[in-house]
């Protein structure tokens, strides 16, 4: 089999998701022209890349992106630093005629993310974006059954991203907390998925009211590269937080369904209680992200007393039996990351893809753009068509 050069800018904690997706992939999947060959990874805190190399095999670190990009044994580059850095290294990976898999959110707003979508599609090149919670079995199932009536008309739902990664005061001031280089906060680390799994599920979102606040005002500073779980101490010199711990969304979404979206990154007692509930007019399903194999249905026609059933993700639901051959082994977040690769290298072969589009990048950015303008207007704001 052949193999395709890929490359990594950023190894922090997505690098290392991404890296180990495209190690693992052959292991999975068999049906591609080629298997991925790690060339380098791209870092400037020299340690980071280093690491990578003697973790994972890459070929070698380098600490200028722009090296990596600039590489003719590269085809498909990764993008998983800083949110800053996305809309400058997404649109010269697309303009060297690289293909690309983002994280999310894609850039620090809409503007970055139509620029790397404008330049993706210029080139011609496939691009893959990291919303890794549709590529979840279950979630998957869900949108079956949403998508055959099974639910009847969809008329409300709710979607949570809780979790607590910043709720001690101690946790410091990295590159998440600060306008430049994490944007809106809670906005584009957690609500920005919620958003991509309301359009996924249940349709565009048409309007926005929100509100957020910011509780933990100062942090201790950080050292270049520092992960979101250090800690520094109550003596250390601090910063301010310039972005939003919390956000909540009321809209209506798709043919008129009420939604709401908490996300929180402070929320004490929480840990990755990512989830949602979607009701119809006959139907019923919920999610909870830290039980993954599992989602929970009511279907049928006696409306009241209507049972609920838990139904164990099984093959037929998404990729899951790329990764297990019977119900009841639950799916993990390394595993959703293999299932994106998969995605991603899919649509280079010209493949059917599943996974999230530049396209459904730039329409979660545009909802992220309508909810901040709903938080600075406080009244209802229409989220604007594409243009
Ligand atoms: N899909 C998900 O569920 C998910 C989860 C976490 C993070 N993310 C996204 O992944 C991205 C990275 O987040 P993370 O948690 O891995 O952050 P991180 O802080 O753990 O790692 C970021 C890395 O990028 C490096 N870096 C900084 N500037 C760089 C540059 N100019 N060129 C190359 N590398 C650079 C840092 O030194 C660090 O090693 C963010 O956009 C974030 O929103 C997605």
């Amino acid at each position: 089999m052949s193999t395709i050069g890929v490359g990594v800018v950023g190894a922090g904690w997505m690098g290392h998701l991404h890296a180990r997706a495209y190690a693992r992939l052959p292991h999975h999947v068999t049906d591609l022209p080629w298997r991925p060959r790690l060339v380098a990874v791209a870092d400037p805190v020299r340690a980071a890349g280093d690491e990578h190399v003697s973790r994972y095999g890459f070929g070698r670190a380098v600490t200028d992106w722009r090296e990596l990009v600039a590489d003719p044994e590269i085809a498909a580059v990764s993008v998983t630093s800083p949110n800053s850095t996305h809309r400058e290294v997404g649109v010269a990976v697309a303009a060297a005629g690289k293909h690309l898999w983002i994280e999310k959110p894609v850039g620090l707003t809409s503007s970055d993310t139509a620029a790397v979508a404008a330049a993706v599609h210029a080139a011609g090149v496939h691009a893959t974006v990291g919303f890794n919670y549709r590529m979840v079995p279950a979630v998957a199932r869900a949108k079956r059954l949403i998508d055959e009536g099974t639910l009847g008309r969809l008329t409300h739902a709710r979607f949570r991203l809780l979790t607590d990664f910043a709720a001690d005061p101690h946790g410091v001031l990295s590159w998440r907390f600060t306008r430049e280089h994490g944007g809106s906060g809670v906005l584009n680390d957690l609500a920005v998925h919620g958003v991509d799994l309301i359009r996924f599920l249940v349709g565009d979102l048409s309007a926005v009211v929100a509100d957020g606040d910011r509780f933990v005002p100062r942090r201790p500073l950080a050292v270049p590269g520092a992960s979101q779980y250090a800690r520094g101490d109550a003596d250390s010199p601090a910063g301010e937080v310039e972005n939003l711990d919390y956000v909540s969304v009321l809209g209506r979404a798709g043919d008129g369904v009420i939604v709401t979206l908490e996300a929180s990154r402070v929320a004490v007692g929480d840990q990755n209680d990512y989830g949602f509930e979607i009701h119809g007019t006959e139907g019923f399903v919920a999610f909870d992200f830290r039980r993954p194999g599992e989602l929970q249905v009511a279907a049928g026609r006696s409306y009241v007393d209507q049972p609920v059933t838990t139904h164990a993700a099984a093959p037929g639901d998404g990729d899951f039996a790329l990764f297990q051959p019977g119900a009841g082994n639950p799916t993990g977040f390394d595993d959703l990351k293999v299932s994106e690769c998969a995605a991603f290298l899919h649509g280079i072969a010209g493949n059917r893809s599943g996974g999230a589009t530049i396209d459904d990048a730039l329409a979660a950015a545009r909802v992220l753009d309508a909810v901040e303008g709903a938080l600075r207007a406080r009244e209802w704001l229409a989220v604007p068509e594409p243009s």
